[in-house]
Formats: structure tokens, C-alpha cells, sequence
């Protein structure tokens, strides 16, 4: 029995980290996630996180969104449970999120996306 004034114990995560790539496209033609290369870095960080044997339970799991308003930056990835965001450019930004975020908890500073930049 659970006593009701105790906190809840956290629950284990089914993944350590989830990284979520906007790959928004606006039809009508406005500036979005999908104009910048949004879909190749989710395909290369797909690839390069299983060739890390970081894909699975207790790993990592690379996920497709939908806008994520921060479209000011785009394209854009976020990275939970620590809730880092980051703009990259190409297939390098994305192989050093996977090495040092991913595989080793570390933050890619240069890759930061300013706290401010909305939509
Ligand atoms: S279109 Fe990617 S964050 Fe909005």
C-alpha cells in the first residue's frame, strides 16, 4: 500500500535518451524545418546511431516530429530527458550529437540553439 503523502518513485526509462527531429514541410511554401535539411539529418543520425550500437532499450531513440516552434532555427533536434536543443547544418554536426551527447551525456555547446529563438 502506498502511502499518498510519499512522492511518486520515478520511473525507469524505457530509452536513456530520445532525440526528435522536426521534419515539418509547409505546403504553402513558408520557411520550415524540411527547407533546411531536415530529413537527411534524420536519416544520418538514424544511421549513425545504430553503427554506434546505440540504437535499442536502454539506448537511444531517434524519432520524427512535427513543428516543434522553434522553427526560427530550423532545422531543429531536441534531446531528452536533459531537454537540449540544437540547429545543425550537416552530416558532421549530427556525427558530433551522436558521439558526445548521445553516447556520452555531454553537450554540444557550438550547436546550442539560443534559449530565445521561437517560431
Ligand atoms: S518547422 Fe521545424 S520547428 Fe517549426
Amino acid at each position: 500500500m502506498t502511502d499518498a503523502a510519499s512522492p511518486t518513485p520515478a520511473a525507469p526509462g524505457y530509452y536513456e535518451r530520445h532525440i526528435f527531429f522536426c521534419l515539418n514541410e509547409r505546403p504553402n511554401g513558408e520557411d520550415c524545418c524540411a527547407l533546411h535539411g531536415a530529413k537527411a539529418g534524420f536519416d544520418h543520425c538514424k544511421r549513425a546511431v545504430k553503427a554506434a550500437g546505440l540504437a535499442g532499450q536502454g539506448q537511444v531513440r531517434v524519432n520524427k516530429a512535427g513543428c516543434l516552434d522553434r522553427c526560427s532555427a530550423a532545422p531543429v533536434c531536441v534531446v531528452y530527458p536533459e531537454g537540449v536543443w540544437y540547429s545543425f547544418i550537416d552530416e558532421a554536426d549530427i556525427d558530433e550529437i551522436v558521439e558526445s551527447h548521445l553516447k556520452h551525456g555531454r553537450i554540444v555547446e557550438r550547436l546550442l540553439i539560443p534559449p530565445t529563438m521561437g517560431r
